[in-house]
Parts: C-alpha cells; structure tokens; sequence
C-alpha cells in the first residue's frame, strides 16, 4: 500500500487498480485520464487509477503511468486496501483466473476482457462473483467495442432469442476481404494481414476459428442463459478457402463471411464457427475489412445488427470503462447488476445442425454422370435446390447447393461421392448461412 493515497479518499471516488498496462490497459488509463471529469459530473463518480500491476516495470509504455502506480505485485493490487474495483487486461487463463477470484473474495468488483478465460473457466468465476454479490463485467471480451454482452444480458432479457450470428473475428474477416475484392490469395490476404498488424505471427488462433469459438461460447452463453464452454464450439477456420470458392460464390450471389454462430434449437443449444456463404443481400455480407457485426434474430424484437470496431486498444478500452463506470455506480449504491446465471443444457453435436449446403465437384463430362451424381444426394435425403455446370470436358465442375439438410448427412453424401468413378474431385465444401 503507497502512503498517503488513502488519505486522498473521498466519498464519491472510486478507486481502480488496473492489472496489465498493454494495448487495452494503457488504452483504459488514457481513456480514464480524459474522461474522468465528464463522467464525474454524468454519474456524481471519480475514478481514479490508484494501481497498475505489469510484468516488466521498465517497459515504455503508450501512456504515461507514475511510477508510484506501477507495481509487479498482481496479488497485492488485488487485496490492496486502496483498490475498489479492479479491471483484468492481462489475458490469458492464469494468473487472470486466480487474480479475479482473489479481487471477488476481496469484496471488490471485477471488470476484464479475457475471452479465453471466460471461455474455458467462466463458470467458475461466475459462480464467485454471485457468491460475492459483486459484479464481473466483461463486455469487452466479445467483438471489442461493440456492446453486444450488455445488449443480451439486459435489453433483450425478455426477448426469446433464436439465433445469435456474428463475424467476430476482424484477422479473418479483412483477410476475406481482400480475397473477395481482390482476388488475393490465402497466403498473400495473410502476408498483407501480418504486415499491417491485424495478424498475429503465429495467426492459428485466428485463421483456424479458436478465437471466434471462445467468442462464440460467450455469446451462446448470455444469449441462451446456457453454459457453454469453447470445447463445445465445432470450429473450421479459412485457411483450405481458396480464390475459386469465392470468385464462384461471387457468381452466385454470395460472399464468404466466417461466421460465429449460436442457435437454439428444440431446447438444445447448437454453436459454430466456420467460413459461409452469406447471401449478398443479408446485412452481414457488407460487413468488411477488419470490422465485425453480431447479427441477432428474436421473437418479438425481430432482427437486430451491431456494427463496429471488434478489437484494437482504444475500441475494446470503450468497452472496459463503459463496464467499469457500471461497476463503480453500483458499488456505490452497495448494489450490482444482473448475475451470470447459467443453466446447463444439451449442446447439439455439429452432426445434428442443418444448414443448405454448396458443393462443386469436378467430374468427367459424359451421359449419365448427373444422374449418378444426384442418386447419392438422394440416398442421404439431402434435397438439391440449384445444380449448374460450369465449364466442359476436363474443365467441366458440377455446382450444387442443397435445401436445407442435416451436416452428417451431407457428410455421408461426400464420402459416397468421393468413391464414385465419374467424380474427379470433391471440392470445398461450404455451409450457406443467411437465405
Ligand atoms: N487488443 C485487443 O484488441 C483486444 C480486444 C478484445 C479483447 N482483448 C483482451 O484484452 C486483454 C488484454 O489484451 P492486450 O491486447 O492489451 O494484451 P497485451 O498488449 O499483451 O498486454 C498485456 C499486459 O498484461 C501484462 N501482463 C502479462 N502477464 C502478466 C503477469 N503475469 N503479471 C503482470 N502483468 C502481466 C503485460 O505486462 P508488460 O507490458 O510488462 O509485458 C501487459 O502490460 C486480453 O484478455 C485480450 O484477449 C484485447
């Protein structure tokens, strides 16, 4: 404890101790620097940073922090007397996990945007957090800027909700982008991606639908009031997705969108991520570059589009004082907002799901390849809505797109297909979202 600052307490400050001091954290101290007056005089609290806990203390960092704020010392910021709340801008599973349930037992409120951490062990925060009567906000971990957690978690808490799409991830979807609109390929979209640092070296995380999973589970879980963890999210990522795919969706009217997605279904709870055709009419097929959207379908309130910044230091900031300054007003009216409850529920295997389904084959122009070709479909039940042959003789490419069909039936249709003689290849297979 630094002398001197409990003596600078006043009954309207709120005092934050701010674990991590990187793209998001310094972001949040700037934000608090420049704010702090007008959300003064909009909710009657001060807030003030009274401890910022890094692993590096000689580290330059994007904001100027006193020295007598910086500390190694993550436990101590969070049993720290002079600490009200505390916001986790670490990431990461541990020490977060451990740090946010040691700031809960504490009495204090927590605030974080760590999507792995609530992904994987969210039920056990949760339940801390109730145990404590304390709030864990987190709208910044799902889509950065975009308020799309508080939306779900209390303007639409009447709202029976259906489906929940969103293109959660931007690495991906400027990638897309530029495949789609200039007929980059994969490798190059991606080279383009890490140079303007929208892709991590190592892009796994992204590309292969990890980090829009942990998203997705988040999203199903408010949504549906369900637990849902990032083990239970089906993921395929965009890597096998090639200029061909798109330049043929192109054609037919599509653009290929990597698309979370969390459905509920006959009282189960079906979540995915995996590349799609989006049709170019659905709101979210104009989604592009590094932006994200989350596409909600309700009840009553009918179809709902949240559109914005998904990620980047001073966006995902918004989100964390925006939670933080909810915090603070509760805990000085010795309340907190609704708590994460979540019951469990059957998660739907992804071989359960239905979707229409593209599909091109390349097969030898000759009679009677249609027919043996659509016989297979017709023994997995899986109905054709459009079929149209592109190109002739060793060009010549079969492109279907099914009605709507269940995924382990179109599995088996692709396996059956794959043996017969007068299929070259089976290409790409794409799930059409969004008709
Ligand atoms: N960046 C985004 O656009 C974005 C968007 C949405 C959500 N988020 C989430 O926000 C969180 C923070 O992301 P970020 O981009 O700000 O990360 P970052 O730039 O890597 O910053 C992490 C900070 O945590 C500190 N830290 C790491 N391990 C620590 C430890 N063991 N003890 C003390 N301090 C430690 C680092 O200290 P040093 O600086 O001394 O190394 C650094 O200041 C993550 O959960 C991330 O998923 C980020």
């Amino acid at each position: 404890m630094v002398r001197g600052l409990a003596s600078r307490r006043v009954s309207d400050v709120v005092r934050v101790g701010v674990l991590g001091c990187g793209n998001v954290g310094a972001a949040l101290i700037g934000l608090v620097d420049e704010q702090a007056g007008a959300i003064e005089a909009r909710t009657g609290v001060r807030l003030e940073i009274t401890r910022v806990a890094v692993r590096n203390l000689s580290r330059e960092r994007a904001v100027e922090v006193s020295e007598r704020l910086l500390t190694r010392d993550t436990a101590g910021v969070v049993t720290d007397a002079d600490v009200d709340i505390v916001v986790e801008v670490i990431g990461g599973i541990e020490p977060a996990r451990e740090l946010i349930l040691g700031a809960l037992a504490s009495g204090k409120p927590v605030v974080t945007a760590n999507k792995e951490l609530l992904a994987n062990v969210g039920a056990e925060v949760f339940a801390a957090a109730a145990e404590a009567n304390r709030d864990l906000l987190f709208e910044a971990a799902v889509a950065g800027g975009i308020p799309i957690m508080r939306v779900l978690r209390e303007s639409l808490r009447g709202e029976p909700i259906h489906r929940v799409m969103g293109i959660v991830n931007g690495t991906t979807n400027y990638i897309l982008t530029k495949m789609s609109e200039e007929g980059a390929d994969y490798g190059a979209a991606l080279a383009e991606a890490q140079r303007l640092g929208y892709a991590e070296r190592d892009p796994t995380a992204d590309v292969e639908g990890f980090d829009a999973g942990a998203k997705a589970a988040i999203m199903a879980s408010v949504a549906f009031g369900v637990r849902v963890v990032a083990g239970d999210v089906y993921h395929e990522g965009i890597s096998r997705i090639t200029p061909d795919d798109i330049a043929v969706a192109d054609r037919l009217g599509y653009v290929v969108k990597l698309l979370a997605i969390c459905e509920r279904v006959d009282g189960e709870v079906a979540v995915r991520v995996h590349p799609a055709m989006v049709p170019r009419a659905h709101p979210l097929a104009s989604v592009r570059d590094s932006y994200n959207a989350v596409f909600v379908e309700g009840d009553a309130v009918g179809h709902l589009m949240f559109y914005g910044r998904g990620a980047g230091g001073r966006p995902t900031a918004s989100a964390v004082l925006g939670d933080l300054i909810d915090a603070a007003v509760n805990l000085r009216h010795h309340t907190h907002g609704p708590m994460g409850i979540f019951a469990r529920t059957r998660i739907r295997p992804m071989d359960e799901t239905t979707a229409e389904y593209y599909l091109p084959l390349e097969v030898a122009d000759r009679p009677g390849v249609l027919h043996a070709v659509t016989g297979v479909f017709a023994k997995h039940d899986v109905s054709i809505r459009t079929a149209e042959q592109e190109g002739r003789g060793d060009e010549a490419q079969l492109v279907f797109i099914t009605h709507e069909a269940r995924e382990a039936d179109v599995q088996a249709t692709l396996r059956d297909l794959r043996d017969l003689e007068v299929v070259k290849r089976v290409g790409g297979l794409l799930r059409v979202i969004g008709s």
